[in-house]
């Protein structure tokens, strides 16, 4: 069993102090995309929260993002343009304070882009399917080479803002992910139709990300990649037989350090008990080339920590670091007993909670 203390070496070079991440979340403490002081201040409290903190998703084109948001003064965090880098830069300084590593999180909502719809902007996804709100156009081939450059753009700013790695949001619904969606994807163009034609644009992005680092970043720079692993509860987009076969690709071609399963139980299995028998963390080992494996889903206990990390190499938390920033610190000190699992009104103070997340989450 691996110890949640054990430092971890990535294939790159870089070590994390511990086997606990924060996972990925969306703040909602941007102005006009610039992250706020309030990001900062939420950043700095879970400077604890892990040998490694992914930050919610940034978006890496104007037209890219973002998904959940309402208001202007409460929107999730851009990079599609130097401006925003002498912000970043600060929420990189306070992740890293206490030594642990700051991974920035990118992405491309695609359909999603609700809060363009909101402005009366165009959106667009890999076909032209209407969300149950407003239209979505078919991106033309010139926009996706665009936003594949995108990928490789923010990925020179995430190293200008001293982040120590990036990560590729293919999960979630988002444009990554819509591209490999058989459901999302109805082209008959280079980007879709088969399997393989599919994969082009993930591959596409991840090569851009990888070709920058290349050249720009510190030989241990941290590239990871986040997938869903099966698209089958509203539509069948994919099943995990066909994401193993991109994460195969991805990682034989691309040496990244890490693959991040996004799922709601960290021990989840196929949708279809009747498809396997082993948790999708087991599925996808054989596919890893190398990479590291991220579970997440449902860790709020020592209990579950430990579980989590006899399935893979790094536990991811969300909803309980938003609540108890010190989660992992008190778990690795063996203080299991003094972690806070209820918001309650004295924990908001503690919890340094963005506004936006309040409001979202916890104002009743
Ligand atoms: C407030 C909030 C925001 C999130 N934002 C993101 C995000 O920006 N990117 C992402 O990949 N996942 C995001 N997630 C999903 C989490 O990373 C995680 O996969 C999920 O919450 C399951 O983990 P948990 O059971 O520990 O909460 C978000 C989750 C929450 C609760």
């Amino acid at each position: 069993m691996t110890d949640l203390k054990q430092p971890l070496t990535f294939r790159h070079g870089a070590t994390v102090r511990n086997r606990f991440v924060e996972a990925p979340m969306l703040t909602s403490s941007g102005n006009a995309g610039f992250a706020t002081q309030d990001t900062i201040d939420y950043y700095r409290a879970r400077s604890k929260a892990g040998g490694m903190i992914i930050t919610g998703y940034t978006y890496v084109s104007e037209n890219g993002g973002p998904s959940d948001t309402w208001r202007d003064d409460q929107t999730q965090l851009a990079i599609y343009d130097d401006k925003f880098v002498p912000q970043l830069t600060k929420v990189a300084q306070a992740i890293k304070q206490d030594g642990n590593k700051a991974i920035l999180q990118i992405v491309h909502t695609g359909r999603w882009a609700s809060f363009q719809a909101m402005q009366g902007k165009p959106v667009y996804g890999p076909s032209a399917i209407p969300t149950p709100s407003y239209p979505v156009l078919e991106l033309t081939d010139t926009q996706i080479r665009k936003i594949i450059s995108d990928f490789g753009a923010a990925t020179k700013r995430a190293i200008a803002a001293g982040f120590d790695g990036v990560e590729i949001h293919g999960a979630n619904h988002f444009l990554n992910q819509q591209f490999f969606s058989k459901y999302f994807n109805r082209r008959t163009d280079h980007w879709g139709g088969s399997l393989e034609k599919r994969m082009n644009f993930p591959l596409a992005v991840v090569k851009a990300v990888t070709d920058v680092v290349k050249q720009l970043a510190p030989k241990n720079f941290i590239v990871g990649y986040r997938i869903s692993p099966e698209e089958i509860h509203r539509h069948n987009g994919y099943t995990w037989r066909e994401s193993t076969q991109l994460i195969d690709q991805i990682t034989q071609k691309f040496a990244l350090d890490y693959i991040h399963l996004s799922m709601a139980r960290y021990d989840q299995r196929p949708a279809n008990p009747q498809d396997a028998d082993k948790t999708l963390a087991e599925l996808f080992q054989p596919v890893l080339n190398g990479a590291k494996e991220i579970a997440v889903g449902g860790v709020n206990s020592q209990a579950t920590a430990e579980a989590a990390s006899q399935l893979a190499d790094l536990v991811a938390v969300a909803t309980e670091n938003l609540i108890d920033p010190l989660f992992a610190d008190k778990v690795l000190r063996g203080a299991d007993d003094q972690v806070v699992r209820q918001m309650t009104v004295s924990q908001l103070k503690a919890a340094h909670l963005t506004p936006g997340l309040i409001e979202r989450y916890f104002r009743r």
